[in-house]
């Protein structure tokens, strides 16, 4: 879900659809838009696409100044009802709002018993709270404040009045939001990328601050009224890093890039004296603590599976890794001198957000490794390590998770090298030997994709098995293939076959087997065999110089443990493969949103 807004000199309308189309990555059912030229508000919004939604927008309208939404349903079905921007009863006030108001059935209990709501959304109730509040003040800003003050929760809101063509009132409380700065005119987003067509400068935003925004200028208030300096920030982000170019989706282009990601990766983090390049203080930290806990979602946490791994084998610190949904309400028994570590592409997860507030509150150090360096998790913990990545606009997570591991194999290093560990590993030779093998893996296309045919083109199941470490990467696998595909997919290790999923398997069904590691290649080529025995279709993905004459996929040889960084690739491929085969819209799949912002 997103949030534009626009008030300058050109035709809003163009400006806000264009803005929206940028933002669509991040994942929404329903969009619409509001202008506002002589007092009058036009507000036009669909269930479905922005294309739908250009459709619907009256192309005579011509305002210099509007707001626009992308919405992922959260209170009340995705509808166009429901869509925003949403009005207040006299239709004077419109907002766009992203989040969850907690404390939306107090407020309208206690504010707006007599108003009749025309949607089930929390967001019409801030609309509303702010017309009631405005007839008592007659004063646009202090009813914006007062309402602000009032709300508990997550929100991101950008509101228009009516009878005002000079001003949006902006506000954010845990979700994210930008200023973006031009010369006579300003934008309000979600992020930078739905500015960046027109402006690299952006202003941050500080959670509960009162922010006006005008053609000339930007005014940004704490809630008492007083007024804050902030320095604008520029955004390096090259516009054409999100255009697909000629690809036909993002995420093929995201999975094609991931060789360069990793050389960028060795760039960055590699001295001139080839030694490793880091944050002193991030060293510091990592040698001071007695214990990680890793803290991530969805694919960022299978990235920190495998950094487990990679920190305990390498640089001998135990580490735990946590679903950040579940940490906030059920945390364990923490180490004396824990560090925490938040794995997060977009550095907007809430649910990460929410770990790292209460662990702050606890006044244990932070870490986030993210690929949005401005982002909230990024701003917010004490040290950041940066991806390199590149903007990641498909919702199916690809260079981001190998850019993930590479960083994370890094720190480990370096935190061995810290703390005397003898190693004989050298990360960026290894990491340049992965990005060639990454190199010839996208280069199979066609051999992936006739796979995939074979496997998986009438499919309602599959499951991928794998033991150590490749059991992280199958269950990567699965998710890329059930995110996309809608192929329903399990990733599980392989000696848990027995103790209950080989139930599922029948004729014909598919079984990748990933067989990467030497030591436990004999025994998941057993699991293959049993599958096999009942029927199940297995493909087994092997590296070079441990495969087997039947094995149907190679990977090159890498070392064995960033052997994840390569394994990965044919499953990406296969899942984008079985989504296309199927029709499915890849890069936008249904009901996933890309930085998800509510809990
Ligand atoms: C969403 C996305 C996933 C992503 C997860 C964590 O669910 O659909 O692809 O892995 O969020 O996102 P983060 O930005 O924190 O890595």
């Amino acid at each position: 879900c997103g949030i534009v807004g626009y008030i300058g000199q050109d035709d809003t309308k163009e400006i806000l659809l264009e803005g929206l189309q940028k933002l669509e990555y991040r994942g929404y059912d329903s969009a619409g838009i509001a202008t506002l030229s002589e007092e009058d508000v036009r507000v036009f919004k669909v269930k479905g696409r922005i294309a739908s939604l250009r459709e619907e927008v009256d192309p005579n309208v011509k305002a210099t100044l509007g707001i626009g939404h992308t919405r992922w349903a959260t209170h009340g079905a995705p509808s166009k009802e429901n869509a925003h921007p949403h009005q207040s009863t006299s239709g004077r006030f419109t907002i766009v709002h992203n989040g969850v108001i907690e404390n939306y059935n107090d407020i309208r209990k206690e504010y707006l018993e007599g108003v009749e709501l025309q949607s089930q959304t929390d967001t019409e109730i801030i609309v509303q709270l702010i017309e009631l509040l405005h007839d008592k003040t007659n004063d646009t800003k202090e009813a914006f404040r007062q309402a602000i003050e009032l709300l508990k929760g997550s929100y991101a809101v950008a509101l228009i009045d009516q009878q005002d063509e000079d001003t949006i009132y902006v506000a954010k409380n845990k979700s994210p939001l930008l200023v973006g700065l031009g010369d006579d005119f300003n934008m309000v987003a979600s992020d930078s990328m739905a500015a960046l067509q027109v402006t690299d400068q952006f202003m941050e935003l500080m959670d509960k601050e009162i922010v006006i925004v005008k053609r000339e200028n930007v005014e940004i208030q704490k809630l008492d009224g007083t007024v804050v300096e902030r320095e604008p920030f520029t955004a390096e982000i090259d516009s054409t890093d999100i255009e697909k170019g000629t690809y036909p989706h993002f995420m093929l282009k995201e999975i094609d890039e991931q060789p360069f990601v990793i050389r960028k990766i060795i760039q960055e983090y590699q001295d001139e004296n080839d030694q490793i390049k880091l944050d002193p203080d991030v060293r510091e930290a990592m040698k001071a603590c007695d214990r990680i806990y890793i803290i991530a979602a969805g694919t960022s946490y299978h990235a920190g599976l495998l950094g487990k791994q990679f920190i305990e084998k390498m640089a001998q610190i135990p580490v735990e890794v946590h679903v950040a949904s579940e940490f906030s309400y059920n945390m364990p028994l923490l180490s004396e001198k824990p560090l925490f570590v938040f794995i997060s592409q977009s550095g907007e997860t809430a649910d990460s957000r929410s770990v790292l507030v209460q662990t702050k509150e606890l006044g244990h150090p932070a870490l986030t490794l993210t690929n949005v360096p401005g982002s909230t998790l990024s701003r917010e913990a004490d040290y950041t390590l940066h991806l390199h990545a590149g903007p990641e606009i498909a919702v199916a997570s690809t260079k981001a998770y190998t850019a993930q591991m590479a960083v994370l194999a890094i720190l480990a290093v370096d935190t061995a090298h810290a703390k005397g560990v003898d190693l004989d590993f050298d990360p960026m030779q290894e990491l340049g030997i992965v990005a060639n093998a990454m190199e010839a893996l996208t280069d199979q296309k066609e051999e992936l994709e006739s796979l995939t045919r074979d496997y998986l083109s009438t499919t309602r199941n599959c499951f991928f098995i794998g033991r150590s470490i490749d059991h992280y990467v199958g269950v990567e696998g699965a998710l890329k293939l059930k995110e996309i595909s809608y192929i329903q997919a399990e990733g599980f290790a392989g000696g848990e076959l027995k103790h209950g999923t080989i139930a599922l398997i029948e004729d014909g069904t598919p079984v990748i087997a990933l067989a990467t590691q030497k030591n436990v290649s004999p025994s998941i080529r057993g699991n293959v065999q049993e599958v096999e025995a009942r029927g199940a279709n297995s493909l087994t993905i092997s590296m070079k110089g441990i495969e087997e004459e039947d094995d149907e996929f190679v990977i090159p040889h890498v070392h064995e443990l960033l052997t994840p960084l390569a394994s990965v690739i044919p499953l990406q491929l296969i899942a984008y493969y079985a989504a296309l085969h199927r029709d499915c819209d890849v890069d936008k799949p249904r009901n996933l949103a890309k930085s998800v912002t509510v809990e």
